[in-house]
């Protein structure tokens, strides 16, 4: 029996091993930042706040209290409001939807394409006198068609609001996720790719009156010299966990890499098996850059696949407990999308994280080929 026969555990995720990886220097920085009583809008956070700026090469950079509110800040920054609707992909998070909706807008959900992107073709079929925006999510850490969104976003006059939260470090044309529009945001949630030990998002702007008004928006609505200039809320990225996001920021470009390389062991693997459908390879297209937050597969006989996976050890996920946004009843949408429908009869996250062993990736690849009855090679 070969090593990667053997029965194994390969969780979905492993939240302990996030912190195991790294223990003593997340102690020494929860130490740090204790003794010093540093909590709130402290250097940390400004320190992170620089460092993510430049590795993104964008002007500004707001930490948040979490990518929910990140989205809601930046739209109303940027001036979304009552009357306005906000065209979206429907295989995303609610909370993209969430954020249109507490602006004062109407989330306008559309299909998504082969790669599970925004299909531009449907944002333009959408668009209607009152579109102000379209928000598409950089889904599984691949940026979508900015080409494409960016003409019609020229063409109509709308702005574009990225959805980066699963995408930070992807980029399309080489432009990194988040800096397209007149705003990005990113989710620090634990089991992104840069993620902390709690919540935590950030707003990324190239504009000033948008950055100013986020800042204030996430603080009270107070500006820096302490002045009230609107109503505002409480969501700030607080320090502590700013402190650990910056020291994981340092080493983002090898998890990038370790990421794509799990990817395209992924390709190898599967790509021949006819029942699955596999997101594109790392280096299949030199438009895009992808940082691989998930692994979301098309797979058929999907639950008896990811029943049989759970029976050999390997957990797996479907996005959003499987229900896309327009398919969320009691929110009254009235949307047809039937590709988004079909393919959530399909849906399926495999294993793709820090702790995953190549030979871990091997041993699901066998149960997987093993599934559908084909031969381990
Ligand atoms: C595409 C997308 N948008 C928004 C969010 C919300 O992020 P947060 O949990 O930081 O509010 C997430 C988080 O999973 C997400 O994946």
């Amino acid at each position: 029996m070969s090593a990667s026969a053997r029965l194994r555990n390969v969780p979905f995720f492993d939240y302990p091993a996030v912190f195991a990886a790294s223990e003593r220097d997340f102690v020494g920085i929860f130490q740090d930042v204790c003794r010093r009583g540093a909590f709130i809008k402290q250097r940390d956070l400004a320190e992170f706040e620089r460092d993510l700026s430049v590795f993104l090469g964008a002007r500004h950079v707001l930490g948040v209290g979490n990518a929910t509110d990140g989205l809601h800040f930046a739209l109303r920054a940027a001036g979304v409001g009552p009357g306005d609707e906000v065209i979206f992909c429907s295989h995303t998070m609610l909370a993209t939807a969430s954020a249109i909706h507490f602006a004062g807008a109407t989330p306008v959900p559309v299909e998504c394409g082969p790669d599970h992107l925004i299909s531009a073709e449907a944002v333009e079929d959408a668009v209607t006198p009152r579109t102000r925006a379209i928000m598409p999510t950089q889904l599984n850490g691949r940026t979508a068609d900015m080409r494409a969104l960016q003409a019609i976003s020229d063409r109509h006059g709308l702005l574009i609001v990225e959805d980066a939260a699963q995408a930070l470090g992807s980029r399309f044309c080489n432009r990194p996720a988040g800096t397209f529009g007149i705003a990005g945001v990113f989710s620090f949630y634990p089991a992104k790719v840069l993620g902390c030990f709690g919540d935590g998002g950030a707003i990324v702007t190239g504009d000033q009156v948008t950055f100013e008004r986020a800042a204030s928006l996430c603080d009270f609505g107070r500006n820096t010299a302490g002045d009230v200039v609107r109503w505002g809320l409480n969501s700030r990225l607080d320090n502590l966990q700013a402190a650990i996001l910056d020291f994981q920021l340092k080493k983002y470009d090898s998890v990038m890499c370790r990421r794509r390389h799990l990817a395209s062991l992924y390709t190898q693997r599967l790509h021949e098996v006819p029942e699955v459908a596999l997101p594109p390879g790392p280096d299949s297209d030199p438009d895009h850059f992808d940082i691989y937050q998930n692994y979301e597969i098309e797979a058929e006989r999907r639950d008896e696949l990811k029943q049989y996976l759970k029976e050999h050890g390997t957990g797996t996920l479907i996005q959003w407990g499987g229900q896309a946004v327009h398919q969320c009843n009691a929110l009254g949408f009235t949307q047809n999308l039937p590709y988004t429908d079909w393919l959530f009869t399909r849906l399926l996250m495999l294993p793709m994280n820090m702790s995953l062993s190549d030979d871990d990736l091997h041993y699901v690849c066998d149960q997987i080929r093993t599934f559908y009855g084909h031969s381990r090679e």
